[in-house]
């Protein structure tokens, strides 16, 4: 390098000149936060592990919903917690679902239409044993099904279509659902309905949360048979090309802080949208040292969003949505 003529410094000395040469921005209209609906009325509980987040009745949805819409977020990602769960999941398909529902609430309100509802499709929140898929069980012996599982899930994306979902989110890593949701959505006339797969999702700690907030944990067992092994960067690749090939319209990559590496993999490999998912432990580990204050909110909360957009994700499903819009106002 031939300092001193070459002084990278020159282009940090003020704000303005640090903005102008920015290679990374965020915008709310990236942001998609989640929304965790549960029966009843009035219903506004916060999910211990996670600070601001909650569980809510479709009345208090609609509330929040509305709050993201004045924020300019992007859309929103919709999970239930159904008053009863079942061996095959029937309140996941249901036409009366918790989802469906909320959707057609959501739906008939005019201020939520710059809103793009995505409703995550996965039989975990659901089942009575937790398990994204069917369970066969023999002795102590168990295993998740695959094909029957799809034939739910794909029934699932179907009813959320109907209920008005404007995407479908299949999370469920089981072989083959992208295809039959997009059978099942097409059968249904919802061929204008883009499937987003999960197509990238690990075995993760960092779910620890969620399984909380939306009472999904695994009564037995866990989710390595389906989820990937977090040591795999070229098998994420192959079930990206796998998911393409059956017909899916965008990718989701998660979790994200913990898998940047892999999300740039994408980036560089494949040309449709792809978001990042910074799940519920990325969000519940920073709180936690936000309330020891050992770590600066905003600017934590900013420097996470930012790394996981430098990566290569064109959106960010995120806890923090409402939180990062505010900041960027
Ligand atoms: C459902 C699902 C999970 C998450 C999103 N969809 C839980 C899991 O796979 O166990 C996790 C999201 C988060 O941790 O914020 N299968």
């Amino acid at each position: 390098m031939n300092f001193p003529a070459t002084r990278l410094r020159r282009l940090r000395r003020t704000e303005a000149m640090r903005s102008l040469v920015r290679e990374t921005h965020l915008h709310p209209g990236a942001l998609i936060y989640p929304l965790f609906i549960c029966p009843g009325e009035g219903i506004r509980k916060e999910i211990s592990s996670m600070p601001g987040v909650f569980n809510l009745s479709i009345d208090e949805a609609v509330k929040e919903a509305e709050a993201c819409a004045s924020l300019g977020l992007g859309g929103l990602l919709l999970f239930g917690l159904p008053s009863e769960k079942d061996e095959e999941a029937s309140g996941a398909w249901a036409d009366d679902g918790i989802v469906q529902q909320a959707l057609r609430t959501l739906k008939k309100d005019k201020a939520l239409d710059s809103l793009v509802t995505i409703a995550d499709v996965c039989l975990c929140e659901y089942t009575s044993h937790g398990h994204c898929g069917v369970v066969a069980r023999d002795g102590d012996h168990y295993e998740i099904q695959n094909d029957s599982s799809v034939a739910l899930i794909a029934k699932t994306a179907a009813s959320l279509a109907k209920a008005g979902a404007d995407i479908v989110a299949p999370s469920d890593m089981m072989d083959g659902r992208v295809e039959a949701i997009r059978e099942a959505l097409d059968a249904g006339g919802h061929e204008q309905t883009p499937v987003m797969s999960y197509a990238s999702k690990f075995a993760s700690a960092f779910y620890g949360p969620f399984r909380e907030a939306a009472d999904s944990a695994p009564q037995f067992g866990d989710r390595r048979s389906y989820q990937m092994d977090g040591a795999n960067l070229r098998e994420a690749m192959r079930e990206i090309d796998q998911d393409i090939a059956e017909g899916a319209d965008m990718l989701l990559m998660k979790p994200a802080m913990p898998y940047l590496d892999v999300i740039r993999a994408a980036r560089e490999l494949y040309d449709l949208p792809m978001g990042a998912y910074q799940v519920s432990g990325e969000y519940s580990m920073l709180h936690a040292a936000f309330q020891r204050g050992w770590l600066e909110p905003e600017r934590t909360m900013m420097e996470s969003l930012l790394s996981i957009r430098r990566a290569g994700a064109d959106f960010i499903v995120t806890y923090f949505a409402k939180d990062a819009a505010k900041v960027l106002a």
